[in-house]
Protein backbone atom coordinates (compact mmCIF):
# COMPACT_ATOMS: atom_id res chain seq x y z
CA UNK A 1 0.00 0.00 0.00
CA UNK A 2 1.14 3.71 -0.86
CA UNK A 3 2.13 5.33 2.15
CA UNK A 4 1.66 9.03 1.77
CA UNK A 5 3.53 11.33 4.71
CA UNK A 6 1.53 14.55 6.23
CA UNK A 7 2.94 16.52 8.98
CA UNK A 8 0.50 18.49 10.39
CA UNK A 9 1.60 21.89 11.85
CA UNK A 10 -1.54 23.54 13.82
CA UNK A 11 -0.09 26.42 15.60
CA UNK A 12 -2.20 28.92 17.91
CA UNK A 13 -5.24 30.27 17.74
CA UNK A 14 -8.10 29.04 15.42
CA UNK A 15 -5.48 26.67 13.27
CA UNK A 16 -5.88 23.61 15.41
CA UNK A 17 -9.71 23.94 15.46
CA UNK A 18 -9.31 24.66 11.94
CA UNK A 19 -7.08 21.40 11.51
CA UNK A 20 -9.35 18.58 13.14
CA UNK A 21 -11.75 19.40 10.45
CA UNK A 22 -9.20 18.14 8.04
CA UNK A 23 -8.27 15.06 10.19
CA UNK A 24 -12.11 13.83 10.18
CA UNK A 25 -10.96 13.67 6.28
CA UNK A 26 -8.01 12.17 6.64
CA UNK A 27 -9.31 9.31 8.89
CA UNK A 28 -12.23 8.98 6.65
CA UNK A 29 -9.58 8.87 3.24
CA UNK A 30 -7.96 6.26 4.90
CA UNK A 31 -10.60 3.94 5.92
CA UNK A 32 -12.75 3.97 3.51
CA UNK A 33 -10.42 4.51 0.58
CA UNK A 34 -7.23 3.32 1.74
CA UNK A 35 -5.38 6.37 1.06
CA UNK A 36 -2.64 5.72 3.26
CA UNK A 37 -1.91 8.98 5.17
CA UNK A 38 0.40 8.62 7.57
CA UNK A 39 0.23 11.67 10.16
CA UNK A 40 2.16 13.21 12.65
CA UNK A 41 2.46 16.35 14.57
CA UNK A 42 4.42 18.82 15.76
CA UNK A 43 4.42 22.85 17.34
CA UNK A 44 4.81 25.94 15.66
CA UNK A 45 4.04 29.70 16.47
CA UNK A 46 3.35 30.27 20.04
CA UNK A 47 2.82 27.17 20.97
CA UNK A 48 6.44 26.28 19.89
CA UNK A 49 7.51 29.34 22.26
CA UNK A 50 5.99 28.19 24.94
CA UNK A 51 6.88 24.77 24.78
CA UNK A 52 10.41 25.41 24.26
CA UNK A 53 11.35 28.65 23.58
CA UNK A 54 11.71 28.30 19.79
CA UNK A 55 9.02 29.68 17.20
CA UNK A 56 9.83 25.98 15.84
CA UNK A 57 11.70 23.07 17.37
CA UNK A 58 14.93 21.57 15.35
CA UNK A 59 13.63 18.26 15.65
CA UNK A 60 9.86 19.56 13.98
CA UNK A 61 12.17 21.28 11.03
CA UNK A 62 13.48 17.54 10.54
CA UNK A 63 10.39 16.11 10.09
CA UNK A 64 9.26 19.09 7.97
CA UNK A 65 12.27 18.22 5.42
CA UNK A 66 11.23 14.43 5.58
CA UNK A 67 7.67 14.50 5.46
CA UNK A 68 6.07 14.27 1.59
CA UNK A 69 3.56 17.57 2.44
CA UNK A 70 3.38 19.76 5.51
CA UNK A 71 0.07 21.16 6.41
CA UNK A 72 0.10 24.41 8.62
CA UNK A 73 -2.63 25.93 10.75
CA UNK A 74 -2.08 29.67 11.28
CA UNK A 75 0.57 31.53 13.98
CA UNK A 76 0.98 34.31 16.27
CA UNK A 77 -1.41 36.09 18.62
CA UNK A 78 -1.34 38.88 21.24
CA UNK A 79 0.10 36.20 23.90
CA UNK A 80 3.75 36.47 22.41
CA UNK A 81 3.62 40.20 21.15
CA UNK A 82 6.55 41.13 23.39
CA UNK A 83 8.66 38.24 22.40
CA UNK A 84 11.74 38.51 21.52
CA UNK A 85 11.94 38.94 17.86
CA UNK A 86 14.08 36.03 16.34
CA UNK A 87 11.63 33.81 18.04
CA UNK A 88 8.23 35.32 17.72
CA UNK A 89 5.62 33.12 16.01
CA UNK A 90 6.08 34.11 12.41
CA UNK A 91 9.38 33.34 12.37
CA UNK A 92 8.72 29.35 12.82
CA UNK A 93 6.77 29.79 9.60
CA UNK A 94 9.76 31.81 7.63
CA UNK A 95 12.25 29.44 9.02
CA UNK A 96 9.56 26.74 7.15
CA UNK A 97 9.52 28.79 3.98
CA UNK A 98 13.28 29.24 3.86
CA UNK A 99 14.73 25.57 4.71
CA UNK A 100 12.29 24.24 2.91
CA UNK A 101 13.27 26.49 0.02
CA UNK A 102 9.54 26.78 -1.00
CA UNK A 103 9.99 29.42 -3.51
CA UNK A 104 6.13 29.42 -4.82
CA UNK A 105 3.76 30.31 -2.80
CA UNK A 106 0.07 29.78 -5.07
CA UNK A 107 -2.79 32.12 -3.85
CA UNK A 108 -6.13 31.10 -5.86
CA UNK A 109 -8.88 33.77 -5.42
CA UNK A 110 -12.36 32.18 -6.29
CA UNK A 111 -15.06 33.26 -5.60
CA UNK A 112 -17.53 30.66 -4.34
CA UNK A 113 -21.08 31.44 -6.21
CA UNK A 114 -22.96 30.60 -3.39
CA UNK A 115 -20.90 33.58 -1.54
CA UNK A 116 -20.76 36.28 -4.24
CA UNK A 117 -23.41 38.50 -2.68
CA UNK A 118 -20.79 38.78 0.44
CA UNK A 119 -18.33 40.62 -1.10
CA UNK A 120 -17.18 44.13 -0.39
CA UNK A 121 -17.55 44.71 -3.95
CA UNK A 122 -20.57 44.63 -6.62
CA UNK A 123 -21.83 41.19 -7.14
CA UNK A 124 -21.31 41.18 -10.87
CA UNK A 125 -17.56 42.48 -10.43
CA UNK A 126 -16.57 38.68 -8.59
CA UNK A 127 -18.77 36.45 -9.92
CA UNK A 128 -17.55 33.78 -11.29
CA UNK A 129 -13.71 35.01 -10.42
CA UNK A 130 -11.04 32.77 -10.67
CA UNK A 131 -7.57 34.47 -9.92
CA UNK A 132 -4.12 32.81 -9.10
CA UNK A 133 -1.39 34.89 -7.62
CA UNK A 134 1.77 33.21 -7.66
CA UNK A 135 3.61 34.84 -4.95
CA UNK A 136 8.10 34.33 -4.60
CA UNK A 137 8.30 33.35 -1.36
CA UNK A 138 11.70 32.93 -0.17
CA UNK A 139 13.28 36.16 -1.10
CA UNK A 140 13.09 39.77 -1.11
CA UNK A 141 12.91 42.03 1.63
CA UNK A 142 11.68 39.39 3.74
CA UNK A 143 14.98 37.71 3.79
CA UNK A 144 17.64 40.07 2.26
CA UNK A 145 20.72 41.38 4.26
CA UNK A 146 21.32 43.98 5.97
CA UNK A 147 18.12 43.34 7.92
CA UNK A 148 18.61 45.22 11.19
CA UNK A 149 18.07 48.82 13.27
CA UNK A 150 21.38 50.46 14.45
CA UNK A 151 22.02 53.14 16.72
CA UNK A 152 23.10 55.78 15.32
CA UNK A 153 24.37 57.03 18.17
CA UNK A 154 22.86 60.76 18.16
CA UNK A 155 19.56 59.82 19.62
CA UNK A 156 18.19 58.34 16.46
CA UNK A 157 18.13 55.24 14.98
CA UNK A 158 18.28 53.65 11.49
CA UNK A 159 15.85 50.65 10.64
CA UNK A 160 17.18 48.86 6.93
CA UNK A 161 15.53 46.09 4.99
CA UNK A 162 16.91 44.81 2.00
CA UNK A 163 14.84 44.44 -1.33
CA UNK A 164 17.31 41.74 -2.92
CA UNK A 165 16.35 39.47 -6.19
CA UNK A 166 18.84 37.31 -8.18
CA UNK A 167 18.19 36.32 -11.86
CA UNK A 168 17.58 32.62 -10.96
CA UNK A 169 15.06 33.40 -8.55
CA UNK A 170 12.53 35.66 -10.68
CA UNK A 171 13.40 33.39 -13.25
CA UNK A 172 12.03 29.96 -11.46
CA UNK A 173 9.14 31.76 -9.67
CA UNK A 174 8.05 33.15 -13.33
CA UNK A 175 8.58 29.80 -14.78
CA UNK A 176 6.07 28.71 -12.46
CA UNK A 177 3.48 31.41 -13.38
CA UNK A 178 3.92 30.14 -17.41
CA UNK A 179 3.56 26.76 -16.81
CA UNK A 180 0.13 27.65 -14.30
CA UNK A 181 -1.07 29.96 -17.18
CA UNK A 182 -0.81 27.13 -19.86
CA UNK A 183 -3.16 25.04 -17.72
CA UNK A 184 -5.74 28.18 -17.45
CA UNK A 185 -6.92 31.08 -19.17
CA UNK A 186 -2.91 30.94 -20.49
CA UNK A 187 -2.17 34.53 -19.10
CA UNK A 188 0.37 35.92 -16.74
CA UNK A 189 0.33 39.75 -15.69
CA UNK A 190 3.76 40.49 -13.79
CA UNK A 191 4.00 43.29 -10.92
CA UNK A 192 6.70 44.99 -9.91
CA UNK A 193 7.66 48.48 -9.10
CA UNK A 194 10.66 49.06 -12.00
CA UNK A 195 9.82 53.19 -11.91
CA UNK A 196 11.15 53.03 -8.17
CA UNK A 197 13.19 49.80 -7.91
CA UNK A 198 16.16 48.06 -9.36
CA UNK A 199 14.70 44.86 -8.12
CA UNK A 200 11.74 46.22 -10.23
CA UNK A 201 13.80 46.45 -13.30
CA UNK A 202 15.52 43.60 -13.03
CA UNK A 203 12.27 41.31 -12.55
CA UNK A 204 10.55 43.24 -15.78
CA UNK A 205 13.92 42.34 -17.91
CA UNK A 206 13.93 38.63 -16.49
CA UNK A 207 10.01 37.75 -16.47
CA UNK A 208 10.13 39.27 -20.46
CA UNK A 209 13.50 37.34 -21.18
CA UNK A 210 12.27 34.18 -19.93
CA UNK A 211 8.78 34.66 -21.53
CA UNK A 212 10.24 34.96 -25.01
CA UNK A 213 12.78 32.13 -24.38
CA UNK A 214 10.13 29.62 -23.36
CA UNK A 215 6.57 30.70 -22.94
CA UNK A 216 6.22 32.83 -26.26
CA UNK A 217 2.53 30.86 -26.18
CA UNK A 218 1.34 32.19 -22.93
CA UNK A 219 -0.19 36.38 -23.05
CA UNK A 220 2.45 38.28 -20.70
CA UNK A 221 1.13 41.91 -19.38
CA UNK A 222 3.01 43.75 -16.75
CA UNK A 223 1.49 46.19 -14.63
CA UNK A 224 3.49 48.73 -11.82
CA UNK A 225 2.62 47.22 -8.73
CA UNK A 226 0.14 49.51 -7.36
CA UNK A 227 -1.51 50.04 -10.57
CA UNK A 228 -2.26 46.13 -10.05
CA UNK A 229 -3.73 46.74 -6.53
CA UNK A 230 -5.94 49.65 -8.13
CA UNK A 231 -6.98 47.35 -11.14
CA UNK A 232 -7.67 44.24 -8.61
CA UNK A 233 -10.51 46.29 -6.79
CA UNK A 234 -11.59 47.88 -10.17
CA UNK A 235 -11.75 44.91 -12.47
CA UNK A 236 -10.56 41.73 -11.29
CA UNK A 237 -11.69 39.27 -13.29
CA UNK A 238 -8.97 40.96 -15.86
CA UNK A 239 -6.82 38.47 -14.65
CA UNK A 240 -5.99 35.23 -14.61
CA UNK A 241 -2.52 34.41 -12.94
CA UNK A 242 -0.40 37.00 -11.22
CA UNK A 243 3.20 37.06 -10.73
CA UNK A 244 5.09 39.19 -8.22
CA UNK A 245 7.46 39.54 -5.38
CA UNK A 246 7.34 38.36 -1.91
CA UNK A 247 5.93 41.65 -0.19
CA UNK A 248 3.56 42.48 -3.35
CA UNK A 249 2.35 39.12 -3.17
CA UNK A 250 1.74 39.43 0.60
CA UNK A 251 0.00 42.56 0.27
CA UNK A 252 -1.75 41.65 -3.08
CA UNK A 253 -2.74 38.72 -2.05
CA UNK A 254 -4.83 39.38 0.83
CA UNK A 255 -6.69 42.17 -1.48
CA UNK A 256 -7.22 39.26 -4.05
CA UNK A 257 -8.61 37.27 -1.14
CA UNK A 258 -10.74 39.34 0.56
CA UNK A 259 -13.21 39.84 -2.58
CA UNK A 260 -14.31 36.56 -2.82
CA UNK A 261 -16.29 37.49 0.44
CA UNK A 262 -14.07 36.22 3.53
CA UNK A 263 -10.38 35.36 4.39
CA UNK A 264 -11.58 32.41 5.74
CA UNK A 265 -12.30 31.19 1.86
CA UNK A 266 -8.95 30.83 0.81
CA UNK A 267 -6.31 28.28 0.81
CA UNK A 268 -2.68 28.36 -0.51
CA UNK A 269 0.59 26.00 -1.85
CA UNK A 270 3.90 26.48 -0.74
CA UNK A 271 5.97 24.48 -3.57
CA UNK A 272 9.85 23.70 -4.08
CA UNK A 273 12.00 23.14 -7.01
CA UNK A 274 10.88 19.33 -8.35
CA UNK A 275 13.68 17.09 -6.60
CA UNK A 276 16.28 15.68 -9.26
CA UNK A 277 15.87 12.55 -8.59
CA UNK A 278 12.10 11.34 -7.84
CA UNK A 279 10.37 15.02 -9.49
CA UNK A 280 8.38 15.50 -6.01
CA UNK A 281 8.86 18.92 -4.75
CA UNK A 282 8.53 19.99 -1.07
CA UNK A 283 5.63 21.55 -0.04
CA UNK A 284 3.51 23.28 2.74
CA UNK A 285 -0.29 24.04 2.42
CA UNK A 286 -1.43 26.91 4.74
CA UNK A 287 -4.78 28.77 5.07
CA UNK A 288 -3.92 32.63 4.12
CA UNK A 289 -6.44 33.89 7.04
CA UNK A 290 -4.28 34.41 10.19
CA UNK A 291 -4.97 32.78 13.60
CA UNK A 292 -7.62 35.06 14.28
CA UNK A 293 -7.05 34.65 18.20
CA UNK A 294 -10.40 36.90 18.74
CA UNK A 295 -12.33 34.17 17.88
CA UNK A 296 -10.74 30.96 18.87
CA UNK A 297 -11.67 28.19 20.77
CA UNK A 298 -15.17 29.46 20.45
CA UNK A 299 -16.33 27.27 17.29
CA UNK A 300 -16.49 30.16 15.41
CA UNK A 301 -13.34 29.67 12.75
CA UNK A 302 -14.23 28.52 9.21
CA UNK A 303 -12.55 25.61 8.50
CA UNK A 304 -13.05 26.25 4.86
CA UNK A 305 -9.53 27.77 4.23
CA UNK A 306 -7.98 24.52 5.73
CA UNK A 307 -9.96 22.00 4.21
CA UNK A 308 -9.54 23.49 0.80
CA UNK A 309 -5.79 23.84 1.56
CA UNK A 310 -5.87 20.05 2.38
CA UNK A 311 -7.23 19.54 -1.49
CA UNK A 312 -4.43 21.75 -2.94
CA UNK A 313 -2.05 19.00 -1.06
CA UNK A 314 -4.04 16.15 -2.36
CA UNK A 315 -3.70 18.09 -5.35
CA UNK A 316 -0.35 19.05 -5.95
CA UNK A 317 1.95 16.72 -3.44
CA UNK A 318 -0.35 13.50 -4.51
CA UNK A 319 -1.97 13.86 -7.79
CA UNK A 320 -5.09 12.92 -5.86
CA UNK A 321 -6.50 15.13 -8.60
CA UNK A 322 -10.05 13.54 -8.18
CA UNK A 323 -9.67 13.20 -4.82
CA UNK A 324 -8.80 16.78 -4.70
CA UNK A 325 -12.19 17.57 -7.25
CA UNK A 326 -14.46 16.32 -4.55
CA UNK A 327 -13.08 17.57 -1.36
CA UNK A 328 -13.82 21.17 -3.82
CA UNK A 329 -17.35 19.96 -4.55
CA UNK A 330 -18.33 19.40 -1.47
CA UNK A 331 -17.30 22.98 -0.22
CA UNK A 332 -18.95 24.02 -2.84
CA UNK A 333 -22.14 21.85 -1.83
CA UNK A 334 -22.33 22.58 1.65
CA UNK A 335 -21.90 26.45 0.96
CA UNK A 336 -25.21 25.67 -2.12
CA UNK A 337 -26.98 24.25 0.95
CA UNK A 338 -26.81 27.24 2.84
CA UNK A 339 -23.97 26.65 5.94
CA UNK A 340 -22.41 29.70 6.81
CA UNK A 341 -19.77 29.84 9.41
CA UNK A 342 -20.15 33.59 11.08
CA UNK A 343 -17.90 35.26 8.86
CA UNK A 344 -19.57 34.37 5.88
CA UNK A 345 -23.11 34.31 7.56
CA UNK A 346 -25.96 35.87 5.71
CA UNK A 347 -29.67 36.65 5.82
CA UNK A 348 -31.99 33.44 5.38
CA UNK A 349 -28.62 31.20 5.65
CA UNK A 350 -28.00 28.79 8.40
CA UNK A 351 -25.21 29.89 10.73
CA UNK A 352 -22.72 26.17 12.10
CA UNK A 353 -19.95 25.99 13.95
CA UNK A 354 -16.59 25.10 13.03
CA UNK A 355 -17.60 21.50 13.51
CA UNK A 356 -20.96 21.20 11.92
CA UNK A 357 -19.02 22.69 9.01
CA UNK A 358 -16.43 20.29 9.11
CA UNK A 359 -18.84 17.02 9.36
CA UNK A 360 -20.52 18.67 6.81
CA UNK A 361 -18.42 18.54 4.28
CA UNK A 362 -16.89 15.40 5.26
CA UNK A 363 -20.58 13.80 4.40
CA UNK A 364 -20.43 15.88 1.37
CA UNK A 365 -17.31 14.45 0.54
CA UNK A 366 -19.23 10.96 0.83
CA UNK A 367 -21.98 11.47 -1.30
C1 LIG B 1 1.22 35.47 4.88
C2 LIG B 1 1.44 36.10 6.23
C3 LIG B 1 2.92 35.97 6.57
C4 LIG B 1 3.71 36.77 5.56
C5 LIG B 1 3.26 36.37 8.02
C6 LIG B 1 2.46 35.59 9.03
C7 LIG B 1 4.73 36.24 8.29
O1 LIG B 1 1.00 37.41 6.21
O2 LIG B 1 1.51 34.26 4.73
O3 LIG B 1 0.72 36.15 3.99
O4 LIG B 1 3.89 37.98 5.71
O5 LIG B 1 4.17 36.15 4.60
MG1 LIG C 1 0.01 37.98 4.43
Amino acid sequence: MTTRSLFLLPGDGIGPEAMDEVRKLIGHMNEALGSGFEVSEGLVGGSAYDAHGKSISDTDMEKALACDAVLFGAVGGPKWDSVPYDVRPEAGLLRLRKELELFANLRPAICYPALSASSSLKQELIEGLDILIVRELTGGVYFGEPKEIIDLGNGQKRAIDTQVYDTFEIERISGVAFELARTRQNRVTSMEKRNVMKSGVLWNEVVTAIHKAKYSDVTLDHMLADAGGMQLVRQPKQFDVIVTDNLFGDMLSDVAAMLTGSLGMLPSASLGAPDAKTGKRKALYEPVHGSAPDISGQGLANPIAMIASFAMCLRYSFEMVEEADRVESAIAKVLDDGLRTRDIMSDGMREVNTSTMGDAILSAFQG
